[in-house]
C-alpha cells in the first residue's frame, strides 16, 4: 500500500520522506491556501522531497480551462498528477488529458458509481472522500470497499486513493479494503507510529541498560578481590 501525505507543507513532507514511508503527496486549493505561497514555487519545493506523484488541483469549471491548467502544472515538476473534480467537465478533461499522456486524479468522489465513471474515462487515481461521508452520517469506507471491488473486478487500471482520512483506524480500514493508496494528514501519519507498549517497552529496556552500565562501573571501580 502506498502512503501519501495530504498536505502542501514542505516541512511535513521533508520529515515524512526522511522516515522512508512517503510515496507521494496530495494537495488541494484549501491546503495550498493554508501555506499562503505562490503555487508553482511551492510545488517545485515539494518536488525536491518527493519523487512520487504530487497531485495539484485545477480550479476551472470547464474542461478547456482544466486542460490549460493541467498543461501548466505538469511543466512545474515531472511527477505532477492533475486533480480534477468529479463532474462531466472534469471527465471531459480526464479524457483529453489521457490522450496527451497527462495523469489525472479524479477528486470529490462520494459514491462507487462515480469511481466507476472516473475509471471508464481513464483516470490514473480516483479519490473517494471517507471522512466527509462519515461527517454526514454515511460509512465513508464503504465507498472505498465497493470502488476497489468494482474496479478490480473489471480490471480497470485506475488506482483507488482513499482520501479524507482523519485517523489511524481509517488507514487500517483502507488497507483492509484493498485501497492502493491512503492519503492522510501529517498528524495521522505520526499517530500510526504510536503505541503505549512501544513507549513503555523502550523505557524499560533503557532503564535496564542503565542499571547494567551502573553495575559494570561499580564492579570495575571496586578494589580487587572485594
Ligand atoms: O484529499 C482530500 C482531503 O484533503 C480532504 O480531506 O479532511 O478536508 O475532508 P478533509
Amino acid at each position: 500500500m502506498l502512503f501519501f501525505l495530504d498536505t502542501a507543507n514542505p516541512d511535513q513532507i521533508r520529515t515524512a520522506a526522511a522516515w522512508g514511508v512517503l510515496d507521494g503527496v496530495t494537495t488541494n486549493p484549501t491546503l495550498m491556501a493554508r501555506e499562503g505561497r505562490e503555487p508553482k514555487a511551492l510545488v517545485q519545493e515539494i518536488a525536491r522531497w518527493v519523487s512520487g506523484p504530487i497531485s495539484v488541483e485545477t480550479t476551472s469549471l470547464d474542461a478547456e480551462g482544466m486542460v490549460r491548467e493541467a498543461r501548466e502544472f505538469v511543466g512545474w515538476a515531472p511527477n505532477v498528477v492533475v486533480k480534477v473534480p468529479m463532474t462531466p467537465e472534469g471527465l471531459r478533461a480526464v479524457t483529453a488529458l489521457r490522450e496527451e499522456g497527462i495523469r489525472t486524479n479524479v477528486t470529490l468522489v462520494f459514491s462507487p458509481v462515480q469511481a466507476l465513471l472516473a475509471a471508464k474515462a481513464g483516470a490514473y487515481f480516483v479519490s473517494p472522500f471517507v471522512g466527509r461521508l462519515d461527517d454526514v452520517g454515511h460509512v465513508g469506507m464503504d465507498v472505498v470497499r465497493q470502488a476497489v471491488e468494482i474496479l478490480r473486478g473489471y480490471g480497470y487500471p485506475t488506482k483507488v486513493l482513499a482520501a479524507s482520512l482523519r485517523h489511524p483506524l481509517h488507514v487500517l480500514e483502507a488497507a483492509r479494503a484493498g485501497a492502493d493508496i491512503a492519503t492522510m494528514p501529517f498528524g495521522t501519519l505520526e499517530q500510526l507510529f504510536r503505541h503505549p507498549l512501544t513507549d513503555l517497552g523502550l523505557e524499560r529496556f533503557l532503564e535496564d541498560w542503565r542499571k547494567l552500565q551502573a553495575e559494570l562501573l561499580a564492579r570495575s571501580s571496586a578494589p580487587a578481590g572485594s
